[in-house]
């Protein structure tokens, strides 16, 4: 899909579907029901049918332009008119502006037009032509993945070009600056909902590295990785990663990816991040329910998103040092597989006793945070889809954070709102972390049954965090999974949300 911008209207004009916007303005007078007159403002019309058209309907009141009030009609020259409903215009925040369009959008693909032209002056609600430019291609990029590769019958409609109609010149290069963030976040975005989609029968650790590095070599330049692979994570006594492989047909993987931006001081940051990428959690010999098993091929969803907001910040350049390390392997079923009661040395030495194989996720990581440690970052932070507990306290919509430093969350929390992203955070207590003590080992690896999983979850990782470290962990496990409320998401399948807020705390934040 190219974007285009149409600085003279003639694209505009020509046009098959022309998305125009219009809004409410309305007006008080003591002791007077308020009324509401339907306005809109589109700067150069080169067609003069149109307007009388539009005109017409808003004069007859059969649109008033009311918030998420879409209207489509015939022009004069046979194209489709689609009047996006803006209501009280100056109400509007960047998340409406997202949602709006993206109904818009979904609306308009359904018919089979290849050029589409909107009128970004009239939908710039934001006050800012660039920043609402960058909105309405980063929605409408977000609604145009489709998970479609085993389908024998793809949808055939699709939109090539998006003319973006804008009047004022001297804005040109910061819209264009803005449509290229987009696109680098939204192709990040749509390339890990690709990872977290793809069945587990073809997506094994073997294979998810090898696409990680194709991507790599051929969209990152500059980044450095280097794949580990069951020898040589033998030789790095990574133990608790390889405790979760035993039963597994396949080997495990650690990807370590760097990146330094071209402008190294001695004041750039060092931040990594470390993924959970379990490609399938059957729980081990803790075998989950059938029904509780199903979708977790989304298992690797925290390792994708990691890898999104890296692969994204690579291409805005983002000011830091980072390293991201990718810890991969399922959780499978053999007569090789780790018995529950176990007792296992994890590779900062600390011995960990299994009590439920389904606890995997921490047990990866734990390997995975103890090595991203040694790469001696300033902060650090980790995606998982650890716990069923999250879902149970933050449902489907929020995301978990918890951490060792408060100024660190602080500023993941501010980049998650600045980006609508829900998060919210749970603490860690001394009295969870001593609910991890084992008898027989150093630490256990579960805690109370039903008892503030998330937390719990937390803790453990902690225990293979440098103290030196500022550290924050996200559960994403409700996140990664579709999100019926927003437009802009698939309805199902991977959601891709959280990319976002960390690119935006890469490329932006005060670290
Ligand atoms: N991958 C699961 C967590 C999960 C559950 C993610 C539901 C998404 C949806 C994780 O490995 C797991 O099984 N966790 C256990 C931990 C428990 C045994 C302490 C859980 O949440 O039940
Ligand atoms: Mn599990
Ligand atoms: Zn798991």
């Amino acid at each position: 899909m190219q974007f285009k911008l149409d600085a003279t209207g003639d694209q505009f004009a020509k046009s098959e579907v022309k998305v125009l916007s219009a809004y409410q303005v309305t007006t008080e007078k003591k002791g007077k029901t308020p009324t509401s007159e339907t306005h809109y403002d589109i700067k150069h019309w080169k067609d003069q049918t149109l307007k009388e058209e539009f005109d017409n309907l808003i004069a007859a009141k059969k649109y008033k332009g009311g918030k998420d009030e879409s209207l489509t009609f015939t022009g004069a020259m046979g194209e489709t008119v689609h009047v996006v409903g803006l209501g009280q215009k100056n109400k509007l925040k960047q998340e409406d502006l997202r949602r709006t369009i993206a109904r818009a959008f979904k609306a308009i693909k359904s018919s089979k037009y290849e050029v589409i032209s909107f009128d970004l002056d009239g939908l710039n609600v934001l006050h800012d032509v660039a920043q609402t430019a960058g909105t309405i291609v980063e929605s409408i990029l977000l609604c145009d993945y489709a998970f479609d590769k085993y389908l024998s019958k793809k949808s055939s409609n699709e939109v090539k070009v998006v003319n973006l109609s804008h009047f004022d010149k001297k804005q040109i290069s910061k819209i264009e600056k803005a449509i290229e963030s987009s696109k680098n976040i939204c192709s990040s975005i749509n390339v890990i909902k690709d990872f977290v989609n793809e069945a587990p029968n073809y997506l094994h650790s073997e294979e998810y590295a090898k696409r990680v590095e194709t991507d790599v070599k051929a969209n990152l330049k500059g980044v450095k990785i280097k794949i580990l692979n069951k020898a040589q994570i033998q030789k790095e006594k990574m133990g608790l990663l390889l405790s979760v492989n035993a039963g597994s047909a396949y080997e495990p993987r650690i990807v370590h990816l760097t990146y330094e931006p071209s402008k190294k001081t001695s004041k750039t940051k060092h931040i990594a991040l470390v993924g959970k990428g379990i490609t399938f959690d059957t729980g081990g010999y803790s075998l989950k329910p059938g029904a509780s098993m199903m979708g977790m091929k989304n298992d690797m969803g925290g390792s994708a998103t990691v890898y999104g907001a890296f692969r994204a910040a690579v291409l805005e350049k983002a000011p830091v040092k980072m390293t991201c390390i990718l810890a991969m392997t399922d959780n499978a079923v053999s007569s090789l597989a780790t018995f529950p009661d176990s007792i296992i040395t994890g590779r900062n030495g600390k011995t960990v006793e299994i009590l439920n194989t389904d606890a995997e996720g921490r047990l990866i990581l734990a390997d995975a945070l103890d090595y991203a440690c040694d790469q001696k970052p300033d902060c650090l932070i980790d995606a998982a889809t650890l716990t069923g507990a999250a879902l149970v306290a933050l449902g489907n919509q929020v995301c978990a954070i918890l951490g060792n430093d408060q100024k660190w969350i602080n500023q993941i929390l501010d980049a998650a709102k600045t980006k609508d992203e829900y998060m919210w955070q749970l603490p860690i207590i001394d009295e969870w972390r001593n609910d991890i003590k084992s008898k027989v080992a150093d630490i256990k690896n579960i805690g109370t049954p039903m008892r503030a999983g998330t937390a719990i979850g937390a803790a453990f990782l902690e225990e293979f965090v440098s103290k030196d470290v500022k550290w924050a962990h996200l559960d994403v496990a409700g996140v990664v999974e579709a999100q019926s409320h927003l437009p802009y998401c698939s309805s199902h399948g991977a959601s891709g949300l959280i990319v976002r807020t960390l690119t935006h705390l890469l490329v932006h934040g005060q670290h």
